[in-house]
């Protein structure tokens, strides 16, 4: 642990650096890649252009910073952090290069204020933060290891089935290339893609939420397809997957990995999702309607339309006789043959008003215990 003074000036500097983060996150990836172009592999070179992303690290650092002696009360931020590096394959011996830098773009950035009584605290305190993560890292690296299944890196699978779900959606069926079991996961786990795609300059890293329920002998994820609109190019991988990958090509992925799951017990439950970001909740809709039948579900969802809505007769079969499991559906703009077919439940968004009336259906006791899954993506 930190010695008093160095505590002190920590916990002092924090909101300072976090409220620089930005400006500090965009130097700190500008050095790091000029030390270590390796990096540029892991990296999601789209977050960088796109930018957002570049202060996610140094914010972490500094919010670690300000609990620093109850690392407790960020856990869960801790184990999300830990969950993704473990699926990119981050090691420990890279936590060095990013500490310096991390400092580096301090100094750049603050001059001056950036003294050395100031860097040694941070030094010392970046150091006793990475240790945390790189402990709990080795517990679950040694646990993807370990698991029935599981594998460390990266394992091929073969593209076993690709399954068009709506104009700019497929699901792709994935077996292991060597034919040994798989791990299984946990309903809301991801999958890491690491593609090399011809002609590209660097491997993209990308996760995909796994669609089916677990247990099964293949994995499915369900990918929406990026296109170009206004200035923005088109997805790297995504266009990759629905254009070049069909039936019978390899690709690669690390385990499932990801901390977004159910909690354990028989409380009603809530699952909220908006477009692509259906694939985890579905996920826990199969695992429920499977595994824990007794379990009340709601399932509310919102898309376009019927056009760009995602396993809409799937649901509807899985709450089809079943009292205990029921399905809300908002369409922001619904077709006319959506509004003839009655096939929605509210036009517009998803707002306060819907999820009250659906919660009340719900029996009032419960009300204060429903656990919402708020996944919405573009
Ligand atoms: C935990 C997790 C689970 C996920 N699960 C799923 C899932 O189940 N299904 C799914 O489809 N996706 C999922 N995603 C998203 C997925 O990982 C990818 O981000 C997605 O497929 C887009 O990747 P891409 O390479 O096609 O697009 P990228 O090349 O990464 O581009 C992303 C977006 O940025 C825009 N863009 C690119 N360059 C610029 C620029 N210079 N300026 C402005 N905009 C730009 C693109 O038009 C595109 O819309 C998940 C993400 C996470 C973190
Ligand atoms: C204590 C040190 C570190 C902290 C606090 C930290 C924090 C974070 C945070 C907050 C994210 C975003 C998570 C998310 O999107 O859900 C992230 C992502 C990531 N981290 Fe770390 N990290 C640390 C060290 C490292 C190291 C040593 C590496 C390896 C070089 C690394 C590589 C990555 C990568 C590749 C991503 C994904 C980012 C992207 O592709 O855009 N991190 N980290």
């Amino acid at each position: 642990m930190l010695d008093e003074k160095a505590l002190d000036i920590v916990k002092e500097t924090a909101p300072v650096l976090k409220e620089h983060s930005h400006e500090i996150g965009m130097r700190f990836y500008k050095l790091l890649f000029s030390k270590a172009p390796e990096l540029y592999h892991m990296f999601n070179q789209t977050n960088q252009k796109r930018g957002g992303q570049q202060e996610a690290l140094a914010y972490a650092v500094y919010a670690a910073g300000e609990n620093i002696n109850h690392l407790d009360a960020i856990r869960p931020l801790v184990m999300r952090i830990s969950e993704k590096h473990r699926a990119l394959g981050v090691k420990p011996d890279q936590y060095q290069v990013v500490g310096e830098t991390l400092l580096q773009a301090v100094k750049d950035v603050l001059g001056d204020a950036a003294d050395d009584e100031v860097t040694d605290a941070w030094r010392a305190a970046y150091k006793y933060i990475a240790d945390v993560f790189i402990n709990i890292e080795k517990e679950l690296y040694d646990k993807t290891e370990h698991a029935p299944g599981g594998w460390l890196g990266f394992r091929e699978f073969i593209v076993d089935k690709k399954v068009p779900e709506t104009d700019a959606v497929a699901s792709f069926y994935l077996k292991p290339k060597d034919g040994k079991p798989i791990a299984s996961f946990k309903a809301g786990q991801y999958l890491t893609l690491k593609a090399a795609i011809k002609g590209e300059k660097y491997t993209h890293m990308r996760h995909y939420s796994l669609s089916d329920a677990p247990g099964k002998d293949y994995y499915r994820i369900t990918v929406k397809r990026e296109d170009a609109h206004g200035e923005a190019p088109a997805g790297i991988v995504s266009q990759y997957l629905h254009k070049k990958v069909k039936e019978g090509d390899i690709l690669e992925f690390a385990a499932p990995a990801g901390d977004f799951t159910i909690v354990n017990n028989d409380l009603p439950i809530v699952l909220i999702s908006g477009g692509i970001g259906l694939t985890p909740v579905i996920s826990m809709l199969e695992m429920l309607v499977e595994k824990l039948p007794e379990r009340s579900v709601t399932f509310i969802h919102a898309t376009a339309n019927s056009s760009t809505h995602v396993m809409k007769e799937r649901v509807e079969q899985l709450a089809a006789n079943r009292d205990n499991v029921r399905s809300y559906v908002c369409y922001e703009k619904p077709a006319e043959e959506d509004i003839a077919a009655g096939s929605f439940d509210k036009e517009g968004y998803i707002d306060l008003e819907m999820a009250q009336i659906n919660f009340a259906k719900q029996q009032s006791r419960f009300l204060h215990t429903i656990l919402l899954m708020f996944i919405i993506k573009e």
